[in-house]
């Protein structure tokens, strides 16, 4: 296998507020390999966010990387000046939001916004420019792409100003486009044509996709391996399929059995795991998912339990899932 593109090492990013840090990420680690679709999966406020926006090192104030390594081609992100970094933003990692509104200038054209987009660091003359953009709009399938660039953002629905800035996302032909819950606020049926764009253009241009999202049906609609993190840290990760068949955390379950239903209004509610994630200014002792799991032993009050392999290229974070890997494998080792 290739080397990785991107390195995440014991990323640890903290906010000092006056009611005491926020432990939002955690010591998390992770590969991502060129071409890549990889996901990062959990419910709101397990540091998804802050580990896209430490990747980019847009994390705001009060908040700040405390500790880790971010390698781009070998390289350390937390050791690039802010030119440097600037110049790295769009043109090598770009990252795609939510909401495409707060996003885009509601007063200037399409067009001219995804022009500006190339312009941040290719200095191609105008002409080229219009056209380059155009085809931009055609890659992401924006019908009648040559008249729409000279709309505005509200002229477009929610889906189409969603392809527009993935259009700016891949304006410069990024190695990696981290996408953080792009087709939340969508319709499913918009979800799913978003979607299925993102696995054709990861098909057509090895842009390597960072997916987050708190939906396991958009992880398995788009991504090979999968992250999931709770309370800002890793608790699984490994290939789509082996989680999805075998999953190994009890964080994990929880994920797969409140997938949102396609045919029902209310999924969220009617299927979501019981309790909220703790607070990350005092989190449980132990296993910060302890307090949820319906398997917890006491090991898991008094220790947190470290990530361990538990199948080809499978990891998890469990003291009970891991004592019946550890029982699985003695007769291996012994033999
Ligand atoms: N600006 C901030 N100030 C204080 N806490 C923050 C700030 N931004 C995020 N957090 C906290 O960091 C944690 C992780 O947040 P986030 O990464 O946005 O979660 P996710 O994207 O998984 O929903 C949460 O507990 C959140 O409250
Ligand atoms: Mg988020």
């Amino acid at each position: 296998m290739a080397a990785p593109i991107l390195q995440v090492k014991d990323l640890k990013t903290q906010f000092f507020t006056d009611d005491g840090v926020v432990k939002a990420v955690n010591g998390v680690s992770f590969d991502l390999y060129p071409g890549e679709t990889l996901g990062i999966v959990g419910e709101s406020g397990c540091g998804k966010s802050v580990t896209a926006l430490s990747i980019l090192r847009l994390v705001q104030e009060p908040g700040r990387i405390v500790n880790g390594q971010i390698l781009f081609k070998g390289d350390d992100l937390l050791e690039l000046s802010n030119e440097e970094m600037r110049e790295l933003r769009g043109k090598d990692i770009a990252m795609i939001f939510q909401d495409p509104l707060s996003s885009l200038n509601p007063v200037l054209k399409v067009g001219f916004q995804v022009e500006e987009a190339m312009f941040a660091h290719d200095r191609v003359n105008k002409k080229n420019a219009l056209s380059r953009a155009i085809e931009l709009l055609k890659q992401v399938r924006i019908p009648a792409a040559s008249s729409r660039v000279k709309d505005y953002p509200h002229q477009f629905s929610g889906g189409m100003r969603q392809r527009v800035m993935i259009a700016m996302g891949l304006a410069n032909k990024p190695s990696i486009l981290i996408a953080d819950e792009p087709t939340t606020a969508l319709d499913v049926t918009v979800q799913a044509q978003i979607l299925e764009l993102l696995r054709d253009l990861n098909r057509d241009t090895r842009t390597a996709i960072i997916m987050i999202t708190h939906n396991m049906g958009v992880v398995a609609g788009l991504c090979q391996r999968v992250i999931v993190m709770y309370a800002g840290q890793i608790v699984e990760e490994g290939p789509v399929h082996q989680i999805f068949h075998n999953p190994q955390h009890p964080y994990t379950w929880s994920l797969l059995r409140s997938i949102p239903r396609l045919d029902s209004d209310r999924h969220d509610r009617l299927l979501s795991i019981e309790g909220l994630p703790p607070d990350l200014i005092s989190p449980p002792r132990g296993c910060k998912f302890n307090p949820r799991c319906q398997f917890r032993i006491d090991r898991c009050l008094r220790e947190d339990p470290p990530l361990l392999d538990v199948g080809p290229d499978q990891r998890a974070a469990c003291w009970v899932t891991m004592d019946r890997a550890l029982k699985h494998k003695e007769p291996a080792v012994g033999g």
